[in-house]
């Protein structure tokens, strides 16, 4: 690859990781990075918050400072967006810029956030919070609200629920499923997370279809669920989840599924062509079938690992998944995808703070979840990622040191298929 150009599409943190690694490897060609926010690359893991409380400053979001780029010969066009892949010329099209060619192209182009069907959704005061202009604007309507319903007790809504229950407002969750972050919690653990929001004055409702938002003078008022019931609302955060971005590489009619298909190497149907974070589906040996992860880990080690790839380092993506959310005073810490858990065993006590449940299926440990208790996360990332076997027993025994067993190496047996 050498005096080659990279492409990098997406300034998110998957694709300023492939920039900044890529010249940590010595690679002498052209390196651009385009994101279509006009910022610089940034964080997004704290929009929903200490940036959202007003606790992290704007400066502080920033992955780098400008002068990085320059020094770097990172060629940095924020608030660009590629329309158009020609695969058969390599070249890309710019929304603004007009052309450019590519040697390699890495699709980091993220997800966006899935908009609420329902009439009244594009009121104002219905806001979503996926950029740093999403959490401005809440930050700004937060200091005039009194109600606000949250649609979707995910991460996201559950984070924002926690930052608003603490200034003192009336807040309502909404949920469509029977529990909060049910796609990716155990039943304990959303359990747990409703009883201390309810603590902390967050009322819930489950099973909840929210059918229409009413509003006034063009302003939201109220969310009405099926039934018939309207809950007041002045301001109302959607956090349903999110769609990849897909299209560009299906117009470029490259392989999608439930994302960018690529390959252990993270390339696409196209050599030419990676992709990496939240609009790629991969093959993990940790999922039995192929999977899509939304996580900042996610992102950066598969920005690693392309990077990598192309200066001639060439490795299969193997890291152990791993999540945090921070809710209020408790900080949730998950390694492993517990997607088809069949049993759970708890470590350690919910009403004295810090717990962790390990996941299991066909006693097999697929993954762990900790509140409050950031050393069980420590040991389950090398637990997992080094193939080590840990039985339900073992992990119920409060007597039995995790961490030694940690350390020692694996049997060839245990190891992760
Ligand atoms: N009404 C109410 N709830 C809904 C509806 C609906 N119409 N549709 C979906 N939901 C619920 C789902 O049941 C789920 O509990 O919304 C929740 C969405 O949760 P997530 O999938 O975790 O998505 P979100 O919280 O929006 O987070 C988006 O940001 O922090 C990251 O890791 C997070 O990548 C994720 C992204």
């Amino acid at each position: 690859m050498a005096g080659e150009t990279v492409v990098i599409a997406g300034g998110g943190q998957g694709g300023f990781q492939v920039a900044a690694s890529l010249r940590q490897a010595g690679f002498d060609g052209r390196v651009l990075l385009i994101g279509d926010e006009p910022e610089l690359p940034y964080q997004r893991p704290p929009l929903s918050k200490a940036y959202l409380s007003g606790q992290s400053s704007r400066e502080m979001l920033s992955l780098r400072p400008e002068q990085f780029y320059a020094d770097q010969q990172i060629e940095l066009l924020a608030g660009e967006r590629v329309t158009v892949i020609d695969r058969h010329r390599r070249r890309l099209q710019l929304a603004s810029a007009g052309e450019l060619g590519y040697d390699h192209l890495v699709l980091a182009v993220g997800a966006r956030n899935r908009a609420l069907p329902v009439p009244g959704a594009d009121l104002d005061g219905v806001l979503g919070l996926r950029t740093v202009a999403d959490a401005d604007a809440l930050r700004e309507r937060l200091k005039g609200a009194r109600d606000v319903a949250i649609v979707g007790a995910g991460f996201i809504g559950l984070e924002f629920a926690a930052v608003a229950a603490a200034q003192g407002l009336n807040v309502q969750v909404l949920e469509a499923a029977r529990r909060p972050m049910s796609r990716a919690v155990s039943a304990h653990t959303s359990d747990y997370f409703t009883q201390a929001h309810t603590q902390s004055g967050v009322k819930f409702n489950f099973g909840a279809c929210v059918v229409r938002l009413h509003g006034s003078g063009g302003r939201v008022t109220a969310v009405e669920i099926a039934g018939g019931q309207r809950l007041p609302a002045d301001l109302v955060l959607v956090g349903i989840g999110v769609i990849p971005n897909t299209e560009l590489a299906i117009a470029a009619e490259l392989a999608t599924g439930d994302g960018v298909l690529v390959d252990e190497h993270l390339v696409s149907s196209d050599p030419r062509v990676s992709a990496i974070g939240d609009c790629a589906q991969y093959p993990s040996r940790f999922t039995a079938g192929l999977i899509r992860l939304e996580s900042v880990q996610n992102a950066v080690d598969q920005a690693r690992t392309v990077a990598a790839r192309l200066v001639g380092n060439g490795a299969p993506y193997a890291k152990v998944p791993w999540f945090w959310s921070d809710q209020g005073k408790l900080k949730l810490q998950i390694v492993g995808v517990i997607a088809g858990h069949d049993a759970t065993v708890l470590r350690g006590d919910p009403d004295r703070g810090g717990f962790s449940v390990f996941c299991y299926r066909g006693g097999k440990l697929l993954g762990i979840e900790s509140v409050n208790r950031p050393a069980d996360h420590m040991v389950g990332r090398r637990l997992l990622s080094d193939g080590i076997g840990l039985t339900p027993e073992q992990a119920a025994d409060e007597g039995f040191d995790l961490k030694a067993h940690a350390a020692t190496p694996a049997k060839p047996s245990e190891h992760v298929a």
